[in-house]
C-alpha cells in the first residue's frame, strides 16, 4: 500500500490516465522538467560568473544585488505554451505565477497546470527563526505553527510546494547548512520533520492556505566529510539507518508529498541515481508514492561525479532510479526523448514519473483552481498575528548560555550598544529568507528603541573588519552596561557557506577583550547560523545570549529576553565545541574502549578541554529547576517515565524536560546515551509538578550486522534532566 498524504479519487485516476494517453513523449518529458526564471540582458556576463566574482571578493554584495535588480528575467513563456515545462522554482510574485499559469492552462495543448516551488524554509515574507534556532525551542506546536503560517503566506503568492523541511542530521558545525535543519539529534529531527509536514500540508494540500512539503536532502548530506558543502558522505549502513534515515522515514509516515535527493554521493553512489536509496528503501520498504525531485542541476552533475559519461546517460540513470522531476539541469528535456524512442527506457518508466507528477497536481487542486487570488497576500504578510508568532518564536529560540546575574537588565540603566550586527536589519533574516525583506525586519537597535530606553550606539567593529578601539572607548565611557552584538552575517551559513574556522571572525573578539579591559559589564549577543567555538567570549562576558538569526522580529524577541519579559527556555540542539578542530562533535557518540577522561591514553584531544563548550540540550533560565523521584514502569510496548520537577527560583518559567537512554550491554557498540523523549512544563516560582513521558520500546532497537532491526533484552539506563549531561538515572530490565 503506497504511503501518501493524499488520495486520488477513481475519477481523478481516470483523468490522469486519459491525459497520459493523449500526451506526446515531449509533453510527458515536459511534466518532468522544472526550471527557474533565468536572467537575460542585465548582465554582460552570466549569473554564475557574477556569483563567482562575489564569492572571490571581486565585487561587493551591494554591487551584486544592484546588478541583480536591473536584470530581466526570462520565464520561458513559449516553452510553457509548448508543454515543455511542468513546474517552476524560484518564481516570485503572485501576478507572475498567475500569468505563467494562464499560459499553461489556456494556451498549451492539454491545459495541464504548472506548480510553483520555492524554498520557504522558515517563512515567506514574515520570517521566523532559522530552523536550527527554532529547533532549540523543543516545541513541536511551534514547529507546526510557523510552518502553517509560512504555508499560508506562500500559497497566497502562488507557491504550492516548498522545498522544506530540511531534515539532514548534522554533527559538524563547519557545514553551513546546519542552519537549515534541527541540529545533531535524530530523534528531535524526526519529530521536527513530522511537525513541519503537518504545518505545511495540514490535512489537505488542496486547501487555499496549504502547500506540499518536500523532505530533503535524501540522504546523508549533513555528513559531508569535513563539513565541506557538496562533499561525499561515507558511513556504515548502521549509522545510515540509525542516524540519518529515521527523520526521512518519519516524513513519509507523516504523509509528506515529495522528496528531494541530495547532491552528495553516499558510500560511492550519487544519491541522485541510487537504486538502493530510491528503489529499495524509499519506494520499496517505505512504499513512498509521492514525487521525487532532484536537487538543482544534480542530474547534470553526475558527469562531475564520474558515474556517467554524458548528459544522456545521466538522464537515463536518474529516471530509472526514480527521479520524477529534473530540477534545473535540463538533462531530461535534452535527452529522454531519444532514449524512449530507441527503447533504452521503457515508456512505462516515463509514464510512472508523469503519473506521480500529475497526481501531485491533482492533489494540490490545481486542475480545479489553477489561479491564486491576487488580493489575498498583501493584507496577510506581516499581519499582527504573524508578527506576534514571529516574536514569540524568536524568544522561544534564544538560548541563554551564560549569566552571572547581570540579566535580566533593569530599564533604568544607561546602555551602550556596539557591534555591526546590532544595526543591520537584513542580517536578522538568516539564510533562505524566501521573500523576506531586510527593511521589514526588526534589529536589536529597533527593539531597544521601541522600549524608549536610554541607549547609545556605535559600530566599533564589523563582522569581518577591524576594530576601532578609540570609538569603543568613547562609546562606552558613560554607560552602565554594554551590549556587544557579534557573530556571523546571514550568508556565512546556509548553502555553500562551510567554514573551517567557526569562531568569531575579523576582530570581534578583540572588541570583547577591550570591553573586559575597560572593566565595563557587558552582555554578548551572538548572531549566527551554526554553533560557534567562542570559549574566550564565554569566559569574559558577564552574560551570553545565543540569538541566532531570528527573523522578522529578532530585535523584539531579544529585548524580551534581555529585559526579562520572557524567561529563556530554549536548549541547544547542536553541541558547541571549544575549537573548530573538535568538529565533528556530538553528544550521542558510541562508547569507546577508552572513554574520555584525564588519563592520557583516553579518547580526547591533548590540547582541548575534556568537555565541549556547551553540550547538547544545554541552556539556562532566569530560574532554577530541580529534578527528583525518577521512576520507571513498563508495559508491553513502552516504558513510562515519571519525574518530579521543581522550580526552585524566584521567577516563573518553562522547563524543557529531556529523557536520555543508554543501552548498557548489547551485542554491538551503542551510543553513550540518546535522546528518546522530551516535554515542556510550565512552573511558577516554587512550584513542583510530576512530568510523565514515555518511550516506545521499538525506539530502543538497533541494527545488527545484517541490517536487521533488532531488540535485545537487557538493562537500560534512563536519565531525566535539564540537558544531555543529566545524571539522575534509573536502570530497568526490559525483556524482548
Ligand atoms: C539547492 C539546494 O540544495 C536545495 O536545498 C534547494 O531547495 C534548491 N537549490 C532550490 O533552491
Amino acid at each position: 500500500m503506497e504511503k501518501l498524504s493524499f488520495t486520488v479519487s477513481a475519477e481523478e485516476k481516470e483523468k490522469i490516465e486519459t491525459l497520459i494517453a493523449k500526451m506526446t513523449v515531449d509533453e510527458k518529458i515536459g511534466q518532468l522538467n522544472q526550471v527557474g526564471p533565468s536572467p537575460v540582458g542585465g548582465f554582460e556576463i552570466s549569473l554564475k560568473e557574477k556569483k563567482l566574482m562575489l564569492h572571490e571578493g571581486k565585487i561587493t554584495k551591494e554591487e551584486f544585488e544592484r546588478d541583480l535588480q536591473g536584470v530581466q528575467w526570462d520565464t520561458r513563456e513559449s516553452d510553457v505554451r509548448d508543454g515543455k515545462i511542468g513546474s517552476f522554482l524560484g518564481m516570485r510574485g503572485v501576478e507572475k505565477c498567475n500569468h505563467m499559469q494562464r499560459i499553461a492552462v489556456e494556451e498549451s495543448r492539454l491545459g495541464i497546470p504548472l506548480f510553483f516551488g520555492l524554498d520557504v524554509v522558515h517563512g515567506l515574507r514574515t520570517i521566523f527563526p532559522i530552523p536550527l534556532a527554532e529547533s532549540c525551542s523543543f516545541d513541536e506546536n511551534l514547529f507546526e505553527q510557523t510552518a502553517s503560517i509560512a504555508a499560508k503566506e506562500a500559497a497566497a503568492t502562488g507557491i504550492k510546494l516548498t522545498f522544506a523541511p530540511m531534515i539532514d542530521v548534522c554533527r559538524d558545525a563547519r557545514w553551513g547548512r546546519i542552519a537549515e535543519g534541527a541540529g545533531e539529534d535524530t530523534y528531535l529531527t524526526s519529530r521536527f520533520a513530522a511537525a513541519k509536514v503537518r504545518g505545511f500540508q495540514g490535512d489537505d494540500i488542496a486547501k487555499d492556505d496549504k502547500i506540499a512539503a518536500c523532505a530533503k536532502h535524501f540522504v546523508a548530506y549533513g555528513a559531508a566529510i569535513g563539513g565541506r558543502d557538496y562533499n561525499s558522505a561515507d558511513m556504515s549502513l548502521q549509522t545510515l539507518w540509525e542516524t540519518y534515515l529515521p527523520p526521512f522515514k518519519n516524513a513519509v509516515d507523516s504523509g509528506v508529498a515529495s522528496f528531494m535527493t541530495s547532491f552528495n554521493d553516499l558510500n560511492g553512489e550519487p544519491c541522485t541515481t541510487s537504486n538502493y536509496l530510491l528503489k529499495d528503501i524509499l519506494r520499496g520498504k517505505w512504499a513512498f508514492g509521492g514525487a521525487v525531485i532532484s536537487d538543482s542541476g544534480a542530474i547534470g552533475e553526475l558527469i562531475e561525479h564520474g558515474t556517467v559519461s554524458d548528459r544522456s546517460e545521466a538522464a537515463n540513470q536518474a529516471l530509472c532510479a526514480g527521479i520524477d522531476i529534473d530540477m534545473s539541469s535540463m538533462c531530461y528535456t535534452e535527452n529522454l526523448k531519444n532514449a524512449v524512442l530507441k527503447g533504452d527506457i521503457p515508456v512505462e518508466v516515463l509514464d510512472d514519473a508523469v503519473r506521480r507528477v500529475l497526481r501531485l497536481k491533482f492533489a494540490l487542486g490545481l486542475f480545479d483552481h489553477p489561479y491564486t487570488d491576487e488580493s489575498a497576500g498583501e493584507s496577510m504578510y506581516l499581519c499582527d498575528e504573524h508578527i506576534k508568532l514571529a516574536r514569540d518564536a524568536g524568544r522561544r529560540s534564544i538560548v541563554l548560555l551564560k549569566n552571572d546575574g547581570i540579566l535580566p537588565l533593569g530599564s533604568d540603566k544607561k546602555i551602550a550598544v556596539v557591534g555591526e550586527l546590532a544595526a543591520i536589519r537584513k542580517e536578522m533574516l538568516g539564510t533562505w529568507a524566501a521573500m523576506g525583506r531586510g527593511d521589514e525586519a526588526v534589529c536589536l537597535l529597533d527593539g531597544l528603541a521601541e522600549r524608549n530606553l536610554s541607549v547609545s550606539y556605535e559600530e566599533c567593529c564589523k563582522v569581518d573588519g577591524t576594530f576601532d578601539r578609540a570609538a569603543l572607548e568613547k562609546a562606552v565611557k558613560d554607560a552602565d552596561i554594554v551590549i556587544a552584538a557579534v557573530g556571523e552575517y546571514a550568508d556565512m551559513s546556509g548553502e555553500a557557506s562551510s567554514l573551517c574556522h567557526i569562531g568569531l571572525h575579523g576582530e570581534q573578539e578583540k572588541m570583547l577583550l577591550a570591553l573586559k579591559e575597560l572593566g565595563k559589564p557587558f552582555v554578548t549577543v551572538l548572531f549566527n547560523g551554526r554553533p560557534l567555538a567562542v570559549p574566550k567570549a564565554v569566559e569574559i562576558s558577564n552574560a551570553l545570549i545565543e540569538a541566532w538569526h531570528l527573523g522578522s522580529q529578532a530585535g523584539n524577541s531579544i529585548c524580551d529576553v534581555l529585559f526579562g519579559d520572557y524567561n529563556p527556555s530554549a536548549r541547544l540542539t547542536a553541541t558547541f565545541p571549544n575549537h573548530s578542530g573538535e568538529c565533528p562533535i556530538y553528544y550521542n557518540h558510541v562508547s569507546t574502549g577508552r572513554p574520555t577522561s584525564e588519563i592520557r591514553h583516553s579518547c580526547k584531544y591533548m590540547d582541548a578541554p575534556l568537555k565541549p563548550l556547551f553540550p547538547f540540550g544545554y541552556g539556562l533560565s532566569y530560574t532554577d529547576y530541580q529534578y527528583s523521584d525518577l521512576s520507571l514502569s513498563q508495559n508491553n510496548d513502552r516504558v513510562d517515565i515519571s519525574v518530579k520537577v521543581k522550580n526552585t527560583g524566584k521567577l516563573p518559567g518553562e522547563e524543557t524536560v529531556q529523557v536520555y537512554v543508554r543501552d548498557i550491554t548489547a551485542s554491538k557498540v551503542r551510543p553513550v546515551k540518546e535522546l528518546k523523549a522530551f516535554g515542556k512544563v510550565w512552573l511558577s516560582a516554587g512550584e513542583e509538578k510530576t512530568v510523565k513521558l514515555s518511550v516506545p520500546k521499538d525506539s530502543l532497537k538497533f541494527y545488527d550486522m545484517g541490517m536487521n532491526c533488532i531488540f535485545e533484552s537487557g538493562d537500560f539506563e534512563f536519565f531525566a534532566g535539564h540537558d544531555s549531561t543529566a545524571s539522575l538515572s534509573k536502570v530497568i530490565y526490559i525483556e524482548n
